[in-house]
């Protein structure tokens, strides 16, 4: 081969309180930042993680595109909710071809949607650990008519559509890039607005994973009926803002309670894969998105796991210009682009 056609790729996560995007480099020994940006959506643009108002979103994020001039037009961006379903199955052994050929029949009985209507996917994890003639494999199935919304709204700003992506695997990607695999099992748990998307990997390769469909607006709804608030004034609390009238010991009384809510949650999914998986343990998790940013979520998560709990670090790996960017803002902001920064490391044709 003469030459290899660089085909660059911009990672765009649209989360239901904002669009993130994320343009990487590949560099020597990992990823150079090259653009990075965050725009607010309205409350009302997505929900339950489907797309309710595409023009708020369509102005959002083309002029996040202009007032950060990315010039690529292949996307890599990602979904998750109630219309993707992630199942593991066993089946007996058989080829990458053989599994493409077969997959619609197989995937019949274990996907809750017609199959004429999902976009299916698959990867082979290897053989079973309780049987040799079969092989785990992790199923996915995400229905057309949703993926079909996000693609459109992507072509009316000017996309190409390359790659589309899960939130939860995004997210794995991310954290393989930055810390490598090994033999552990880690949950990835993933802390967003309206939900929380838990995978458990092991040996790097998923063996579990949950939608949890509650996130950091539950913190805003408790501190509004406390306090009488508006959402954008909650929002300024939850921030640590000072509002007349609102005591800082109340706010820390509401967020410590809503925190504990959440971190019950995500304890149960983990609770769940331990008792359905023949005595392995979680040994380690990371946490990442927004409110992963919320000061007691980490203690009281690595109090309730009794394992060792750290904020997902998306930079470990990728440099950057201290000119073009300020090092203490991206370490802050870190986790809140974990799944667009592991969009941007997806490559054209991957799946
Ligand atoms: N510094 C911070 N401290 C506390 N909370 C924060 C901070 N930064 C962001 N958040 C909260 O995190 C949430 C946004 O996180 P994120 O951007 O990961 O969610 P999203 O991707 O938009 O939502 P979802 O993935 O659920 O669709 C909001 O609830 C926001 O208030
Ligand atoms: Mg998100």
């Amino acid at each position: 081969m003469l030459f290899k056609q660089k085909k660059d790729l911009v990672g765009i996560d649209i989360g239901s309180s904002s669009v993130k995007l994320v343009q990487l480099r590949e560099a020597k020994g990992g990823y150079q930042l090259v653009t990075l940006g965050l725009a607010k959506l309205s409350a009302e643009a997505i929900v339950d993680n489907a797309i309710m108002d595409s023009q708020s979103i369509i102005d959002v994020v083309k002029n996040l595109v202009e007032s950060l001039k990315v010039k690529t037009k292949n996307v890599a961006t990602s979904v998750s909710g109630h219309s993707v379903i992630i199942r593991k199955i066993q089946l007996p052994i058989m080829t990458e071809e053989e599994m493409e050929a077969s997959i619609q029949w197989e995937a019949e009985q274990y996907i809750p949607f017609e199959i004429s209507e999902v976009n299916l996917d698959f990867q082979i994890l290897g053989p079973d650990s309780n049987d040799a003639s079969q092989m785990d494999v992790i199923l996915v199935a995400a229905k057309k008519d949703f993926v079909g919304d996000y693609v459109s709204l992507f072509k009316e700003c000017g996309f190409n559509p390359q790659v589309m992506d899960i939130d939860c695997f995004s997210v794995q990607n991310v954290f393989e890039a930055n810390y490598g695999i090994d033999d552990e099992i880690v949950a990835l748990i993933d802390m967003g607005a309206s939900s929380m998307n838990v995978n458990i990997l092991k040996s790097g390769m998923s063996v579990f994973t949950r939608d949890i469909q509650v996130g950091g607006s539950a913190y805003n709804e408790e501190i509004q009926k406390r306090f009488g608030l508006n959402n954008e004034d909650a929002e300024k609390v939850k921030l640590g803002g000072a509002i007349d009238e609102v005591s800082s010991d109340d706010v820390t009384e509401v967020m410590n309670n809503a925190t504990e809510t959440l971190t019950q949650e995500v304890q149960r999914s983990i609770d769940f894969f331990s008792a359905t998986s023949s005595d392995e343990k979680v040994q380690k998790a990371y946490i990442t998105g927004g409110v992963s940013l919320v000061a007691m979520v980490r203690e009281s998560l690595a109090n309730r796991l009794g394992v060792p709990v750290e904020v997902l670090d998306p930079w470990r790996q990728v440099s950057f210009s201290e000119k073009e960017f300020d090092p203490e803002y991206l370490q802050s902001v870190g986790p809140v682009f974990s799944v667009a920064a592991g969009l941007a490391m997806r490559r054209m044709g991957d799946k």
